[in-house]
């Protein structure tokens, strides 16, 4: 029996980030640690009403100060073309109208120039010194102004039986409606690019970015440059959440005024305007009707949600993604639309549609079972669907029966006391709620190479980037597995265009699309190898390739072992390498991955606290990778899910658009004291229809669902159904005068 059969498998154990030395000692580059020779600074100017005309710019004064190399501005800016923004084609933008392209304005906060000057405050101060002159027009301020003015665009849906006929001849039902804020990501790295190009056309741009060849296509059209000239560097990214899915017009604008001045240029977003021009999650309105019969089962369920989306393009939040198919039920319609508001335009936010989608999904089923009568528990375990009716597929795997039981066990639910207000301790009132967790999982096209060297180790690199979740680990973890190196001896190469293509580090895709591609790579470098073991010259030349296996690092025929370096050298090879690529998931199966958070909130009502103090979450995501970035993952997710159920909210000055608490003192997430005992089950089951190593992804899911389970919670302690995020402590407070809502 050799050593490798005793040894702890590499897939699914806690390998720490190969990355965290480099990130502890300050050696990781982000995209603004980039500083080549001559290079210039640039800052915004930044528009200051939500809608209307810029009439006039002066630049005079401003151009007059230090340092000051250039002003841009629609009339002073580069001609550049636009990318047909495909998903499919891979070179998706979220904001399609090009930088500086005309004189509109179209949300607060929107480029107007870009100063240039030799150094960051050179170009902030001139930045302040450009007079800009509009005929400002009146702005649709918010979702509702925008169903009143605009109506809605349709933004698809399904549906199937007929829901209305269902809940008008159901026993119980509710029609209830929630709304969601606009979040702001707020990743600690800035949004951020550095371009520049060489004497013979080619773009090099370090950008803040989880999709490296996606922005190389997008900027290739938009350049009409080929691809093959483009190099987009983001070898690491302080997070991102989704703001950094697609390229802005930040980066496009760096690389357009680069190019015009013949020499680098960096730009850095300010934290004011992450709050305008690089993506939000919009706000949400979602009208829920449900209908149950006598025996609690779900007979009609209608999920219709509106959110903002800017003038210039049409983002959909796709509020009802998990609810055609989390529960089962014969008449359902999900429909979404859209509704323009003068801001900048939305994108992904961690868990996008599902998110808000189960705040209002996750609500609408606790008010549902109450009003049936039902444990909310029990309901759910009642009507979970078994398959997945709005595909009519079988699920791959699904275990959210047991997720939902384990984490009720964990937590203690059969301690709850379902009469409100009724669990007390001293002077804070207790109370438990739960919800489902849903997110669909996706293996996109990977190409990947693996080269295995003659110094014994191994290198593997993949045009995916690691934002700070750890995918350099786990693609260490795979070329491990395949060839017994160990983990530190793999150097693993991501966040560079020139690799070979990978996925954006987006949708909880990268794992799952990841390393397929990484394994293939690797078992075709060995297969190269064992060619170079078996040849002329070959340390087995005896030997035929099929007779040789593989473990530790070592090729072994007839109780002789070989390590690779002796392999290699043997045969006059620097490496023997490797290259694969990985179709996207067949459509056999509908993949999703389940879970169920369990919440437990305090509520002080002498004081008006209110707390999130424990939460158990239980995931099916398939094969667990690795246990340690695993949890990390889940655990942040809960983080912030706690900030989307009591903090987060971008609030907007009516009179001119602008995000008033637009920095990390006034847009609240949670800190530390507001973090709950959170305790992660993690279910293990490989999901092998899926691809070779079972793994869905994990980045999002454990965001779903959370805000609502902290809802129902609210909900058991005080007795109040807060159906508008985020839930604040004046609107748990008898006699406080609400807010109009939005
Ligand atoms: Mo995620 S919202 O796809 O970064």
């Amino acid at each position: 029996m050799s050593d490798t059969d005793t040894k702890e498998p590499i897939i699914g154990a806690g390998v720490p980030r190969i990355d965290g030395p480099d990130k502890l000692a300050g050696r990781a580059n982000y995209a603004a640690d980039n500083l080549p020779p001559n290079m210039a600074y640039g800052y915004g100017v930044f528009s200051t009403i939500a809608k209307g005309k810029v009439t006039r710019i002066k630049v005079d004064e401003a151009k007059r100060m230090p340092g000051v190399i250039d002003i841009f501005h629609h009339g002073h800016f580069p001609s550049l073309y636009r990318t047909p923004s495909s998903f499919v084609q891979g070179n998706k933008v979220e904001e399609t109208r090009l930088p500086f392209e005309d004189e509109r304005v179209y949300y607060e906060g929107q480029f107007v120039a870009l100063v240039v000057a030799d150094s960051f405050e050179n170009a902030r101060a001139a930045a302040r010194h450009v007079e800009v002159e509009y005929a400002p027009e009146s702005a649709v301020a918010n979702l509702a102004q925008g169903l009143e003015d605009n109506g809605t665009q349709a933004g698809g849906g399904h549906a199937r039986g007929d829901a209305a006929s269902a809940f008008d001849s159901a026993d119980t039902t509710i029609d209830v409606t929630y709304h969601t804020p606009v979040e702001t990501h707020n990743p600690m790295e800035m949004h951020a690019s550095v371009a520049y190009w060489d004497a013979q056309g080619n773009l090099t741009i370090y950008d803040a970015s989880q999709g490296v060849v996606v922005e190389r296509n997008a900027l290739s059209k938009i350049f009409a440059i080929a691809p093959e000239r483009i190099t987009v560097h983001a070898p690491y990214i302080g997070s991102g959440f989704g703001s950094k899915l697609w390229t802005w017009p930040h980066a496009i604008a760096t690389a357009a005024v680069s190019r015009e001045l013949g020499r680098p240029v960096q730009l850095v977003v300010p934290r004011q305007q992450m709050f305008t021009t690089t993506g939000h999650r919009p706000e949400t309105r979602q009208r829920m009707r449900l209908a149950t019969d006598g025996n609690g089962k779900l007979v009609s369920l209608r999920h219709e949600a509106i959110n903002t989306t800017s003038f210039t393009d049409q983002y959909v939040e796709t509020c009802g993604s998990v609810t055609k198919s989390l529960y089962s039920c014969p008449d359902l319609t999900v429909s979404h639309a859209t509704t323009q508001v003068n801001r900048g335009t939305p994108t992904s936010m961690r868990a996008p549609g599902a998110a808000p989608g189960l705040f209002a999904l996750e609500s609408a089923i606790d008010e549902m079972a109450l009003a049936a009568g039902v444990d909310p528990v029990q309901f759910r375990l009642d009507n979970y669907a078994e398959r997945d009716e709005s595909q009519d597929l079988d699920f791959s795997s699904n275990h959210i029966v047991e997720a939902t039981k384990q984490a009720a066990e964990r937590f203690g639910w059969h301690e709850r006391n379902p009469q409100i207000g009724s669990m007390r301790e001293g002077r804070e009132i207790v109370g438990y709620g739960m919800a489902a967790c849903n997110w669909e999982a996706l293996k996109r096209p990977c190409d990947a190479r693996v080269s295995l060297r003659a110094d014994g180790t191994a290198f593997a690199s993949c045009a995916t980037q690691d934002i700070g979740t750890g995918t350099y680990t786990i693609v260490a973890q795979a070329v491990s597995d395949v060839t017994g190196i160990p983990v530190d001896r793999i150097t693993v190469k991501l966040g560079d265009s020139s690799y070979p293509d990978g996925p954006i580090s987006g949708g909880s895709w990268a794992t799952a699309t990841t390393l397929p591609a990484i394994a293939g790579a690797a078992r075709n470098a060995l297969d190269e190898l064992k060619r170079y073991a078996t040849g002329s010259n070959g340390i087995f030349a005896e030997a035929s390739a099929d007779d040789l296996s593989v473990a530790d690092g070592a090729l072994r025929y007839d109780g002789k072992q070989a390590s690779f370096a002796e392999v290699l050298d043997a045969a006059r090879y620097g490496s023997a390498d490797g290259e694969a690529h990985t179709e996207a998931a067949d459509s056999k199966y509908s993949y999703r991955s389940f879970g169920a958070h369990f919440v437990e909130v305090r509520w002080d009502p002498g004081i008006s606290h209110l707390r999130v103090s424990r939460v158990v979450s239980a995931i099916d995501v398939g094969k667990v990778i690795n246990e340690t970035t695993a949890r990390n993952q889940v655990e942040g997710a809960v983080v912030m899910g706690v900030g989307m159920g009591l903090f987060e909210a971008t609030e907007y000055d009516e009179r001119n658009g602008r995000p008033v608490n637009n920095d990390y003192a006034e847009y609240v997430v949670p800190v530390h004291a507001d973090q709950p005992e959170i305790d992660v089950i993690l279910l293990d089951y490989p999901d092998l229809a899926f691809n070779e190593y079972g793994a869905r992804g994990i980045g999002e899911i454990g965001i779903t669902g959370l805000a609502a389970a902290i809802g129902n919670a609210v909900h058991h302690a005080t007795g109040k159904r807060i159906r508008e995020l985020p839930i604040t402590l004046d609107k748990l407070m008898d006699d406080v005068p609400q807010a109009q809502s939005a």
